[in-house]
């Protein structure tokens, strides 16, 4: 059942797996009904809530893979299973399918969460997946079984290929004159870059982006943007890669909870 009001359903953690050192993926049983790219917030008891995306979904149950940053966090990789939080949404807008096309996702860090349930979905939409997975090293490369097509890349080459992410697609639309779409969620360096790639190969593309969020639902304009004023959380996290060019602060800085700017 969709739950967009304030009031969170309070749910117990059904399943903890430790995916890497600081990413853990936490099961619920709970029929949430998001689309990919989608959102809730997840609120941490006598703690904080915070936006979490959506990193898988059955008819029954849903999937939040969370990376240990701050204080929010750190509480809930202190809980157990069988441990209750609440979660509000699924809120804003997510990812477009359009059925049978050629996509890459390309996700770095904790950002290949979304892209885990985009990836799913869009296979069942008979699209053919290639998804990059990115990040420092191999022991903190996320989902690296998840898909059939999955290219893993380590900035230390320990792991896949030795590069970043933006250089792994480059090589794919280079070599593969077919691809529709590319998808990208991760670190907003990394998701700028994937734009200039794909605008130089004139593909398009959407990101999914972050800014601290405070409601989850347009009312505290805790995450406007320049020069727009519109709300990340109602009017993405997910955009085109037209609009992220109309996003000034895109790739070049964020505000955080005071509204103090700070460079990428
Ligand atoms: C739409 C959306 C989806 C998200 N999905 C996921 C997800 O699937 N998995 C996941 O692990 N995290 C996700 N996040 C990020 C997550 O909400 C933050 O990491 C979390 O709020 C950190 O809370 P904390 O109290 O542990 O850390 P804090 O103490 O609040 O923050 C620790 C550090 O991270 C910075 N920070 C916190 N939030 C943000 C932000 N949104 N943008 C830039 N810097 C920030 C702070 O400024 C600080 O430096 C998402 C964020 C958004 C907006
Ligand atoms: S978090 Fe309140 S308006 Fe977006």
């Amino acid at each position: 059942m969709k739950n967009n009001s304030q009031q969170p359903t309070i749910l117990p953690i059904k399943k903890i797996v430790q995916e890497t050192p600081a990413i853990k993926t936490y099961t619920f049983e709970h029929k949430l009904g998001a689309e990919p790219g989608q959102f809730v917030m997840l609120w941490i008891p006598r703690v904080d809530q915070k936006p979490i995306s959506i990193s898988r979904q059955t008819d029954s149950s849903f999937d939040l893979s969370v990376f240990k940053v701050g204080k929010a966090t750190e509480a809930l990789f202190d809980m157990k299973e069988g441990d209750k939080v609440g979660i509000s949404g699924p809120y804003g807008r997510g990812f477009n399918i359009e059925p049978k096309k050629n996509i890459v996702l390309v996700g770095g860090g904790c950002g290949s969460a979304p892209l885990r349930m985009l990836g799913e979905e869009a296979e069942k939409a008979g699209c053919k997946v290639t998804f990059i997975t990115g990040a420092q090293t191999s022991k903190d490369v996320l989902f690296k079984d998840a898909l059939s097509d999955t290219c893993i890349t380590t900035d230390d080459g320990s792991a896949g290929f030795k590069g970043f992410t933006t250089q792994k697609l480059a090589e794919i639309l280079t070599e593969n004159k077919d691809t529709d779409k590319v998808y990208t969620c991760g670190p907003e360096v990394m998701m700028k870059g994937v734009v200039d790639v794909c605008a130089k190969h004139k593909i398009s593309c959407e990101i999914s982006m972050e800014r601290y969020m405070k409601c989850g639902f347009g009312i505290c304009g805790q995450c406007a943007v320049d020069p727009l004023g519109i709300c990340i959380c109602k009017a993405g996290p997910v955009f085109s890669g037209e609009m992220a060019a109309k996003i000034t602060e895109f790739g070049q800085y964020h505000r955080d909870k005071a509204g103090v700017k700070h460079e990428l």
